[in-house]
């Protein structure tokens, strides 16, 4: 394994169509190995591919609950239900946190490593970081839909994603 340099807005592969895996080889299991590596290096709670310079349809997310790692490829939210306002970070964007609205509840579909398709549920933290990731693969940034931003470079960032 190998933590990978984390790019920061506005370099372009964060705002390109993350393109969809098609095979899930040795590649892709090094890929979600680092980027699960870079993230808690970071001390993130999220991680998209995008964000290691890798323009693919690749996630890990945990928030630090019972799920522990979740790693999902291809992944697409098929059901959004209930609304919440929350702060929100980004890796990729030093020194900005800001108050994003999403949805409370998300089902979503997508593959493991091997390939084998995954359904779960999300609520709360766990939904708004999957929302934020899923964002990240259609080059959508947090600063883009949130309603406030505001700097953080003062204080500590409790929810870098
Ligand atoms: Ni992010």
């Amino acid at each position: 394994m190998a933590i990978r340099l984390i790019v920061q807005d506005p370099d372009p592969v964060l705002r390109e169509r993350a393109a969809v895996v098609t095979k899930f080889n040795s590649n892709l299991h090094k890929l979600l190995n680092d980027m699960a590596e870079t993230m808690y290096d970071a001390e993130g709670v999220g991680l998209a591919a995008p964000q290691v310079g890798i323009s693919k349809r690749v996630i890990v997310v945990d928030v630090g609950d019972d799920h522990g790692l979740i790693e999902m490829v291809n992944p697409e939210i098929v059901e959004r239900s209930g609304e919440q306002l929350g702060p929100e970070g980004c890796l990729s964007i030093a020194n900005l946190n800001g108050e994003v609205r999403r949805a409370q509840h998300i089902k979503l579909k997508g593959f493991d490593r091997n390939g084998a398709p995954i359904e779960l549920e999300a609520s709360d933290f766990l939904a708004r970081a999957f929302q934020h990731e899923v964002d990240h693969l259609n080059g959508v940034l947090f600063t883009d839909i949130a309603e406030t931003v505001y700097d953080v470079s003062k204080r500590p960032r409790p929810d870098g994603e």
